[in-house]
């Protein structure tokens, strides 16, 4: 038995993933704003509600497809936008976006990913998002969209809770944010040599799409991020013909506005709470964007899911679908290719077997009298 099959859930994944991890890339990718108030609070949030389940029901023909932006998907998680991916394995964003693929899953490719979007494009023909960030400038923003469009990609999400750089403690002192260097790192790296050899297979480590080093980017993309707006949203629905997803809105009068802007989702999310800090966690806002939305467009909501039935409240609260971040991170850190479709299999496993004990045959089913707010 392998290392992958030894583990049973995304917290399995993820101890084997720290242990694989050098010190810097661990608490890069656990790490998040300030105090992580926000980052602790996006699990505790799911504590808040429980789920009802039907009895006596016949549950053998189950179906977890959902209707998400006009399209059929065979299961309603999609694997969020996250940047230099091959910091945690160096198969990076080829490898994930292969499992997701092979699993039927929705990939959304990162403007800050270590592999470009033509890359990616060459590995997973299905449904695929690309992420924007304008924050490297407007006309460059502009120029990878047209990129993505060229490369097929069905969907636009424009992320919009980057207007400056989050405070990251465990960065600075791990010398991540600021490039400093370490010797704790250095230490932890020379340690890993497997980790430090799937690096050095893909060569040096750049922002593939904009054909830089992850620390020039350091030098323009903040003062650019400050600069955001409702004229550039609706720049962007002009020059885009698909669907367009806004990401990391958290006010329900925000979601309102972009949804009159044309925008086709809206993605609750706190960045997994690695923005600004004291936000609430997006499992409590889907109700009341739900409510505020009436279906005039797609919720989907990210932020610290781990687990099926974390899936199904949300999708019980009036979301229809789900981006998870680390739970995938973990997989590719833990295993390659493999380890993502480890952790992709795990959710849905986890999706089915709810299912079967909610009494719920098809996730279209699903409605707020699945499940309980706890006080
Ligand atoms: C992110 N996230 C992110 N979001 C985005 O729009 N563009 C990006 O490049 C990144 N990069 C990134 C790197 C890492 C290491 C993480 C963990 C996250 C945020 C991401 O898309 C998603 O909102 C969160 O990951 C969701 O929270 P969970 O699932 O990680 O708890």
């Amino acid at each position: 038995m392998g290392t992958l099959d030894r583990c049973h859930s995304i917290a399995d994944l993820r101890r084997v993933a720290l242990r694989r991890l050098p010190w810097p890339m661990r608490e890069f990718l656990e790490g998040g704003s300030d105090d992580e108030w926000t980052l602790a609070n996006n699990r505790a949030a799911f504590n808040r509600y429980s789920l009802v389940p039907r009895s006596l029901c016949d549950v053998t023909a189950i179906d977890t497809s959902v209707h998400v932006l006009g399209q059929r998907l065979a299961w309603p998680v999609m694997l969020a936008p996250t940047g230099m991916t091959r910091m945690y394995h160096g198969g990076g964003e080829v490898a994930v976006a292969r499992a997701a693929a092979n699993t039927d899953t929705v990939y959304a490719l990162s403007t800050y990913s270590s592999q470009s979007i033509e890359q990616v494009r060459e590995v997973n023909s299905g449904p695929r998002i690309f992420q924007l960030f304008s924050n490297p400038g407007w006309e460059i923003a502009l120029g990878l969209v047209e990129r993505a469009a060229a490369a097929d990609y069905s969907a636009l999400c424009y992320t919009v809770d980057t207007t400056a750089a989050p405070n990251k403690e465990r960065d600075y002192r791990t010398g991540v944010a600021g490039s400093r260097a370490v010797p704790r790192s250095l230490l932890s790296i020379l340690r890993r040599p497997r980790w430090v050899a799937g690096l050095a297979r893909g060569g040096p480590m750049t922002l593939a799409n904009l054909g830089i080093k992850p620390t020039e980017v350091e030098k323009y993309q903040w003062r650019e991020a400050t600069r955001m707006s409702w004229d550039k949203l609706a720049q962007l629905r002009a020059r885009w013909r698909g669907p367009l997803l806004v990401k990391g809105i958290l006010s329900v009068e925000d979601a309102r506005r972009a949804v009159d802007e044309g925008v086709d989702g809206i993605v609750i999310s706190n960045h997994g709470g690695r923005q600004m800090d004291c936000v609430p966690a997006p499992i409590d806002l889907v109700e009341e964007f739900a409510a505020a939305l009436q279906g005039r467009a797609d919720i989907i909501v990210d932020s610290g899911f781990r687990r099926g039935s974390d899936v199904l409240k949300a999708l019980a609260l009036g979301a229809s679908a789900v981006m998870v971040g680390r739970a995938y991170l973990y997989g590719l850190a833990a295993g390659g290719e493999a380890g993502v479709v480890r952790a992709i299999t795990l959710l849905r496993e986890e999706i089915v077997r709810d299912m079967r004990l909610m009494g719920l045959n098809r996730l279209s089913d699903i409605d707020a009298g699945f499940v309980r707010r706890e006080v």
